[in-house]
């Protein structure tokens, strides 16, 4: 064994202002580092139940079915499609980016029968829209993105889920990069499915995926006539374990469940609407610094998700040469641009414990060094 793989951990201290992870909060980590409970012990059973409890809270709903799956958000998304699409079973993806079109790609794995309806990227759908799109294709479930981190946009929702009722569909939403960030009412809007994750707003590292299901949505898994054919990601199964069964499923990771339990925490002190402002107010504050520096954000002001800015790419710059100092220079991360927006844009993440005024104009007092 040569001695250099030998050398101690000491990554650098990077600021994370890109699409995600976010910085993850000083108090998440020492949540992580608290000695570990077995995953039938009482006292860990307790802190489950609270978990479940905050994250209720988090996503503003009273659904029964909501837990933390373990896995990234890419596994809340195939959760929440493998349990309420069977395969055959008909699903309309409205995509205006990246992140509607994996839901597309992963249904069809699944055998789902997809239907897309598509706007242009970071062009939100409007009800009206949303109503044409249920009425002609009559899907089991419609699905939206709340937040696309590819085009910085947020979809509107309110009644939304009442539209898709009315027209016998269920209302699956993506809230990776909204939920404890950006304003999120599952029950108010009337929302059957969603799924997020925990690395973007809530301040926590990746590898859970919160997923709330409506009591509706749920009778619907329970009518299937066949389990989801992913085991793993069952959710009556998963159920049977965070509910009042405690049968066992899997072994949890006792250390990610810490830490989605201190960042929830984090979001009821801090309240809900408190949040909400504070990345609205900081999301603000750094679009006025890009327009002193005549940069411009990708999406118009009543699109613009607060915790992701795309900025446009001035001509003539090299977007890649720009993050590279950003990153080798001053230890900050922004994302690069994805799918039809690769090269075009950058991506700022405000998200969470990243979130904080300092950070933001540290960023931009960089921009302005590099760019000059
Ligand atoms: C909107 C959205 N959906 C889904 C995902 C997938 O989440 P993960 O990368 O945690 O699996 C992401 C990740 O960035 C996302 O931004």
């Amino acid at each position: 064994m040569t001695l250099d793989i030998l050398t101690d951990l000491n990554p650098s201290p990077r600021l994370l202002l890109g699409p995600g992870p976010s910085a993850v909060h000083p108090r998440v980590l020492r949540a992580m580092s608290t000695p570990l409970l077995g995953y039938m012990d009482p006292e860990f059973l307790k802190l489950m139940d609270e978990t479940v409890a905050l994250l209720r809270h988090t996503f503003q709903t009273a659904n029964t079915l909501t837990l933390p799956v373990s896995g990234t958000g890419m596994a809340g998304m195939e959760t929440v499609l493998a349990n309420l699409l069977a395969p055959g079973e008909k699903l309309l993806v409205c995509s205006a980016g990246y992140f509607a079109n994996r839901q597309e790609e992963v249904a069809r794995r699944h055998g789902i029968e997809v239907v897309r309806v598509d706007k242009p990227w970071g062009r939100p759908f409007s009800a009206a829209e949303f109503e044409a799109a249920v009425q002609q294709h009559r899907p089991k479930v419609a699905a939206l993105v709340h937040a696309e981190t590819s085009t910085g946009a947020v979809q509107p929702l309110e009644g939304f889920g009442d539209i898709a009722h009315r027209h016998g569909a269920l209302l699956l939403i993506d809230t990776v990069t909204s939920l404890g960030g950006v304003p999120l009412k599952i029950d108010e809007w009337g929302v059957d499915a969603a799924y997020s994750g925990t690395q973007k707003c809530l301040g926590c590292p990746p590898g859970l995926a919160p997923v709330t299901i409506s009591d509706r949505a749920r009778a619907a898994i329970q009518a299937r006539p066949t389990p989801p054919d992913a085991w793993y990601f069952d959710l009556e199964l998963l159920y049977k374990y965070w509910g009042p069964d405690r049968a066992y499923h899997h072994t949890v990771s006792g250390t990610l469940v810490y830490a989605l339990r201190e960042g929830l925490r984090l979001v009821a002190e801090e309240g809900l609407e408190n949040r909400w402002t504070r990345h609205a107010a900081n999301a603000d504050y750094f679009c006025q610094g890009l327009a002193e520096l005549d940069l411009t954000p990708y999406i118009e002001p009543a699109h613009r998700l607060p915790s992701l800015i795309t900025v446009r790419v001035p001509n003539g710059v090299d977007e890649a040469a720009v993050r590279a100092k950003l990153r080798d220079i001053y230890n900050l991360e922004i994302g690069a641009g994805i799918g039809s927006l690769k090269g075009q844009v950058w991506r700022v993440g405000l998200m969470g414990y990243s979130s904080r005024r300092e950070n933001l104009t540290l960023l931009l007092g960089a921009l302005r060094e590099i760019l000059k």
